[in-house]
């Protein structure tokens, strides 16, 4: 089973290109499967809520170690069972270092000591969506935030800037790609990159 994971801040268009990608694999013959996270689990669903409920006023160290616990029972109960071709990730283990990492600027040792912990499959592909946390947050002006989007610009920034770095540090298995560029030009993009990969047995 091959894994790819989605990373990016808010308003990237990420569920879009997940939706795309997952429908340009079933119609070549692919088994898929979505998962998002914090949730795709009975209690990860039910952590999601305490974790995005903005009437929570949740310390940041309590915020990561949710975040993890509904990793493990995603990994436990779902991504150790599964068997199809493609698991299409909404996010992973790179959004812990990103965000309560660089965000929360908790300790990315610390974080990466729990990735372990918890055996995190490594993604054989991960797509990082860039944009601007300004345009990022012009595409969500209608939308309610949850405690987490709540968090300021500066928060964002250093997410952005994090995610730009965790990418380079593992360049082996991330593409950046420009989301400001419209969906089917990104999902071309993608689309190449999967197909290059299939082609060469990565
Ligand atoms: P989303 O699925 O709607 O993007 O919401 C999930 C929120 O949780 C989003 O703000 C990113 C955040 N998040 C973290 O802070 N750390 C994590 O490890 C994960 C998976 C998500």
């Amino acid at each position: 089973m091959k894994i790819i994971s989605f990373e990016g801040i808010e308003g990237v268009g990420k569920s879009t290109q997940i939706n795309l990608l997952n429908e340009f694999l079933i119609d070549n013959q692919f088994s898929t499967e979505i998962l998002r996270e914090p949730g795709s689990t009975k209690t990860g669903e039910l952590i999601r809520e305490i974790l995005l409920n903005k009437d929570n006023n949740l310390a940041d160290e309590t915020e990561l170690l949710l975040m993890f616990s509904a990793r493990s029972e995603l990994i436990k109960k779902k991504i150790d069972t599964l068997s199809c071709d493609y698991l299409l990730l909404d996010r992973f283990y790179d959004a812990s270092i990103a965000y309560q990492g660089y965000g929360r600027n908790l300790s990315k040792s610390f974080i990466k000591n729990l990735i372990s912990f918890i055996n995190c499959p490594i993604p054989n592909l991960s797509i990082l969506l860039d944009i601007s946390v300004k345009e990022a947050f012009s595409r969500k002006i209608k939308d309610k935030k949850d405690r987490i989007e709540l968090s300021g610009s500066d928060f964002f920034n250093n997410v952005r800037n994090g995610y730009l770095e965790i990418a380079q540090d593992n360049k082996e298995r991330f593409i950046i790609i420009d989301a400001s560029k419209n969906i089917d030009e990104i999902h071309k993009d993608i689309i190449k990159k999967i197909d290059y990969d299939y082609q060469h047995g990565i």
